[in-house]
């Protein structure tokens, strides 16, 4: 049996440290593409050369060019700018549009048949873009935010109750912004609901740092967001896909209807396995929840309507 495929595109900070968590869950033969001459090359030999210590026999390969991406099974899109001190994610509109254009065009060429997670900003209309320039079907090109911005959460509420992360399960709705909806209801610590083991204002603070916590670490970093939990969260994507797992995440995934919303890329439960977004999942909303969700989704109607498609 021949090993799956995975191309990723964009060879910094975020799509190379996916190649070194996929390439240690030997998940599949990684081929990494960049335009920077040399240097998607030079990082594919660094961390192939990596295997020997750590113990994976994955194949690497760094190229600037899409031949060798031919007939991927999953794509990762990671190409395009990044953040800076008081940028917002919008702000990348313009230059990431012509990016996400021109690799997508390059990848569905050769990989017809792969499955495509889209990682680049802002998320939700760079999803909604490769969706159109592909022409694949819904289930086949999904946006990567939800399982970063419940990670978050996750880790938030593990400090505050000095508890293990892996027994906090954490709920987020909505688009990849600052006005994304974690939902504190539907979160819990080992099946105990987390508005029973934390006061109300905790709670809203740990929302309020989940909500911005892209910011906060671009204002630390200066130079560039974040990549490591972006990164480990992408490739936990592709695995679900590759090892048709049927994991239940939250994905950026195109609607029709479900929550009330229609030909947008929104984040929401889905199912994810070898069919890409086999089931989208909808849950029960109050009123004020449902409020806040569809402040989400106006921010991301209008970013979607400046692609002007
Ligand atoms: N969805 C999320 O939750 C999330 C999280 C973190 C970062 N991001 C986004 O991911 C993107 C990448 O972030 P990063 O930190 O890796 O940035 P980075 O600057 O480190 O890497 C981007 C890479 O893309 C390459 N690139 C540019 N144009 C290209 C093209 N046409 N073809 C191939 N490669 C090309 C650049 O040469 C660069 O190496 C940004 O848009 C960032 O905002 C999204």
């Amino acid at each position: 049996m021949k090993r799956p495929k995975i191309t990723i595109v964009g060879g910094g900070n975020v799509g190379a440290t996916a190649a070194h968590w996929a390439a240690q869950k030997e998940i599949g033969d990684i081929v990494l593409v960049d335009i920077i001459e040399g240097m998607p090359q030079g990082k594919a030999l660094d961390l192939m050369q990596t295997g020997p210590v750590e113990g994976f026999d994955t194949r690497i390969i760094g190229t600037n060019s899409y031949e060798e991406t031919a007939n991927s099974d999953v794509v990762v899109i990671t190409s395009g700018l990044a953040r800076k001190p008081g940028m917002s994610r919008e702000d990348l509109l313009a230059k990431n549009k012509e990016i996400i254009t021109s690799v997508t065009t390059e990848i569905v060429k050769r990989s017809p048949k792969s499955t495509l997670i889209i990682v680049t900003n802002p998320l939700d209309t760079m999803a909604y873009l490769a969706k159109k320039i592909s022409g694949f079907s819904k289930n086949r090109v999904i946006g990567m935010a939800g399982v970063l911005d419940r990670a978050r959460f996750r880790s938030f509420i593990a400090t505050e109750l000095n508890c293990s992360v892996e027994d906090v399960q954490a709920f987020v709705l909505g688009g990849h912004g600052d006005e994304m909806v974690p939902l504190p209801r539907y979160s819990t610590v080992a099946g105990i609901p987390l508005p029973e083991l934390m006061s109300p204002e905790k709670i809203d603070r740990i929302v309020e740092r989940t909500r911005k916590g892209g910011g906060e670490i671009v204002a630390l970093l200066k130079t560039g967001s974040a990549y490591y939990c972006p990164s480990a969260a992408a490739v936990q994507m592709v695995e679900a896909i590759l090892l048709d797992k049927k994991r239940i995440l939250p994905c950026s995934a195109y609607l029709q209807g479900e929550y009330g919303l229609s030909d947008m890329y929104f984040g929401v439960p889905v199912k994810l396995g070898s069919d890409g977004v086999e089931e989208i999942i909808e849950v029960k909303l109050t009123p004020e929840e449902k409020a806040a969700l569809e402040k989400s989704a106006a921010t991301v109607r209008k970013s979607i309507l400046e692609l002007g498609l």
